[in-house]
């Protein structure tokens, strides 16, 4: 990969690449809808991502390539940019403005894109390219910046600069991801802890839906207006700073004072869903995966019943696997609406397990799934 970007970097700008970098998309194995509510989630990075080459040029211009678009673009330097369209250089071009508030880039830049997360697939291909190259301009200009930083400036962009509410997952699971390892973060402090995640005798298969994930970002922003109308409420008898500081058992004395009926299933979602990262992170840890499974396919009903992420698609799926033989949990991941679900799945039942599914899903959808199987790869790096 190293070397054909290279090529194509050199055929494109006329110069050799400076640096090179690695920045991978990620899936959330269980703590759905959480992030933005500070409590537990646990997102593990893939081995599909973002690559993205780089050299400085002398013209005073940002140059944006991608194999994977036709679109192009360059930029002049200036003090500040604001987003232009839809197009996926917005992405990286808020890096660049976000940087440019508390740090001078010293010089023009030609940069190359390449990526393999399937987008719209709700596998962070948005957080891998604003962490890629947040990580790529600190290293390779020295900014400073700490390692967590990286990500919280790249949650800043999507927030302020493409105007999508998230929370820290996907930034910092691709930032901080290693090898083999579930992380368990604390979206209120920011701290986390590495679990091992030893899948024994199954694997992780992702599975995309292949819906179009039209209305997912007006609907993940009503999602997090609900919960903060929740707060809100719960605020009128209690002092909280978020959902996640109750447990099912504080909520179940406040709820009275959330009103409306929607906004109370919201936030009974966040509070079990927030005490099932708990369990699954005991569970992993203990190597009971049937409870693990168990929990993924309680989180996927909840997501279903009480929050209404999921949809016919993801929910097709999750059907499918609950009465496979050979999948012992499944459930949707990342922000839902369409994407894609997550199914630990036995090994060796990954031809079977496609093509059975395949049949069921596009008999009740109209159209195929794509099913991938996944290893458990590490956060942004230069390569
Ligand atoms: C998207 C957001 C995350 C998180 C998930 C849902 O992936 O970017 O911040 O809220 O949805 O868990």
């Amino acid at each position: 990969m190293k070397f054909e970007l290279t090529k194509k970097f050199s055929e494109r700008y006329g110069q050799e690449p400076a640096a090179h970098y690695f920045t991978p998309g990620r899936v959330n194995l269980i703590g759905e809808h959480i992030d933005y509510n500070g409590g537990l989630v646990m997102p593990c990075a893939v081995t599909l991502g973002t690559w993205l080459v780089l050299a400085p040029n002398n013209d005073n211009v940002i140059r944006f390539n991608s194999l994977n678009f036709e679109e192009q673009a360059e930029i002049q330097l200036a003090d500040s940019y604001t987003k232009t369209g839809p197009e996926w250089y917005n992405y990286p071009l808020g890096v660049f403005n976000e940087l440019q508030k508390e740090h001078r880039i010293p010089t023009g830049l030609d940069l190359l894109f390449f990526g393999n997360i399937p987008i719209g697939s709700g596998l962070s291909s948005s957080a891998s390219i604003e962490v890629a190259m947040t990580y790529a301009l600190n290293h390779y200009f020295n900014l400073g910046l700490d390692k967590i930083e990286i990500p919280l400036l790249a949650q800043r962009v999507e927030n302020q600069f493409i105007g999508v509410n998230c929370g820290i997952m996907d930034q910092f699971a691709v930032a901080f991801g290693e090898t083999d390892k579930a992380l368990v973060l604390n979206c209120d402090t920011l701290k986390h802890k590495v679990v091992d995640c030893n899948l024994g005798e199954f694997n992780l298969a992702i599975i995309n839906t292949n819906k179009p994930r039209k209305l997912a970002e007006s609907k993940y922003n009503e999602r997090v207006a609900e919960c903060q109308t929740a707060l809100k409420q719960l605020n009128e008898e209690i002092k909280l700073h978020n959902l996640c500081e109750l447990n099912a058992e504080k909520f179940a004395l406040h709820s009275h004072l959330i009103t409306d009926e929607t906004v109370l299933k919201r936030a009974t979602h966040v509070i079990r869903e927030n005490d099932r990262v708990g369990l699954a992170a005991k569970a992993l840890n203990e190597g009971n995966l049937q409870e693990f499974g168990r929990l993924m396919y309680a989180s996927h009903q909840s997501l279903k019943d009480l929050y209404e992420v999921t949809g016919a698609e993801l929910d097709a799926v999750v059907e499918f696997c609950t009465g496979y033989k050979d999948v012992i949990g499944a459930r949707m991941t990342g922000a839902g609406f369409g994407g894609c679900a997550i199914a630990l799945l036995k090994k060796g039942s990954e031809d079977d397990f496609t093509e059975k599914l395949t049949d069921f899903y596009t008999e009740r959808i109209g159209y195929a799934p794509s099913v991938y199987i996944s290893e458990i790869g590490h956060g942004a790096s230069a390569i």
